[in-house]
């Protein structure tokens, strides 16, 4: 998942045992450990007999920048007990890959290696990402594995559907591992938003002059993804109303892509019904052409008018409404920040805007901004747009209604 995604303090410091078991997806975990890494993870892998046959040990502990556990019976822990040195202070153990036959072994409670000895003794989350082929996954007993180990309180994370190292197609591959990264970071997220649906709008819009011209702007739509990311990590419910960007669906939100400005603001009033928040981060395009050509226009001379009506406010006319759901809204402004964000706030009444000072340009992966309410300014440190989007959810819940 891309750093603006990413909520950088989220699993930082977190120490994670990483299970990794005999299958061929055991080449991916070795990405995982990177990728846990990159958001601040302390990675200790415990690596089964089958798992050594796929990756070596050496490969995840150059990347980890720690020993790697293998054996039950490895004197060096503490009194001679791998499974407890490497258990304690966890805050979570993964096993990514799950075999089908580790699955199993973990429902029964079996301690015959060092990894389900592991689990078996653990006084913290256990999360599993199956992998496997797709009979073995459809197998009765395999699911009946996976009922006993949700209803052990274990965390199942996935399987995908697609094709699948012996050839085959359907479910039963490992999740990749900037997927499994990102469930990670989500599991460590208090669920500020639990039971909340949200709808947020992202990106420019584009307002079509004829088939092959528009009106547009450069928003990348990164800030509105990164909160869209921060909100289901949050535990809500996310829906998206999107211009056009060149962004991947953050997990757990339902998008929806649109062009014009009346697209977007048809399909939010589509969305908004049961809607606890809305998040307008969307830069629409204030005008758009009177009318739209059916035909590629053609240069007939000098110059070309083209006449431009307003667009609707989407965000005043929601805000506005009797049964209006807790109203956020966006303001980037290249002067007087405090003046125009704080005015915008109250023309379009609403409880909390996001204002950020267009030194940076559009685009970027960072963001400085400030939060203005109703009891007055509250500026944020500059810092990835991941991180500013959690704090922006930590803000609207504490001001959110109680449900
Ligand atoms: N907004 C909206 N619909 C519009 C215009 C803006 O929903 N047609 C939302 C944006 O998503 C953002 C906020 O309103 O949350 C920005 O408001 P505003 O500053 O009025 O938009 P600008 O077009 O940038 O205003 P101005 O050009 O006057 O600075």
């Amino acid at each position: 998942m891309q750093d603006y995604i990413n909520d950088i303090d989220g699993v930082r410091g977190r120490k994670i045992v990483l299970g990794v078991s005999g299958g061929i997806a055991a080449y991916k975990a070795a990405e995982l450990v990177r990728a846990l890494k990159h958001l601040g993870a302390d990675v200790h892998v415990a690596l089964t007999e089958g798992g050594a046959r796929f990756v070596s040990a050496l490969t995840f502990q150059a990347l980890s920048g720690n020993r790697v556990w293998t054996d039950l019976w490895d004197g060096k822990g503490d009194a001679g007990m791998a499974h407890i040195a490497l258990g304690r202070g966890a805050d979570a153990i993964l096993v990514a890959p799950a075999t089908a036959d580790t699955l199993a072994r973990l429902a029964q409670g079996r301690a015959d290696d060092l990894l389900t000895t592991l689990c078996l003794a653990r006084d913290c989350p256990l999360l599993v990402a199956p992998a496997m082929n797709r009979q073995m996954w459809e197998h009765p007993a395999t699911q009946r594995n996976l009922a006993t180990l949700a209803g052990d309180g274990v965390l199942v994370l996935g399987p995908a559907t697609g094709e699948q190292a012996c050839g085959e197609v359907g479910p039963g591959r490992m999740l990749e591992p900037e997927e499994l990264a990102d469930a990670m970071l989500a599991f460590f997220t208090p669920k500020l938003l639990a039971g909340r649906k949200v709808v947020l709008t992202a990106g420019p819009t584009f307002e079509a002059i004829d088939p092959v011209r528009g009106v547009t702007n450069p928003s990348s739509g990164k800030m509105g993804y990164a909160l869209a990311a921060a909100c289901a990590r949050a535990g809500s419910a996310v829906a998206l109303v999107s211009g056009p960007v060149a962004l991947p669906t953050p997990a757990g939100v339902r998008r929806v892509d649109v062009a014009s400005a009346l697209q977007m603001r048809d399909e939010v009033l589509a969305a908004l019904p049961d809607a606890d928040v809305f998040i307008a981060v969307a830069a629409v395009a204030d005008y758009r052409p009177a009318t739209t050509s059916p035909h590629k226009i053609k240069k007939t001379g000098e110059t070309m008018t083209v006449e431009l009506v307003a667009n609707p406010d989407i965000l005043a006319e929601v805000a506005a409404r009797p049964d209006a759901p807790f109203c956020v809204g966006f303001a980037a402004e290249s002067q007087n920040l405090d003046d125009y964000a704080e005015g915008k706030r109250q023309a379009k009444r609403l409880p909390m805007l996001v204002g950020n000072l267009l030194a940076d340009g559009l685009g970027g992966d960072d963001n400085t901004v400030v939060i203005y309410d109703a009891e007055g300014r509250h500026p944020l440190p500059r810092a990835p747009k991941g991180f500013v989007a959690r704090q922006i959810v930590e803000h609207l819940a504490r001001l959110l209604p109680q449900a």
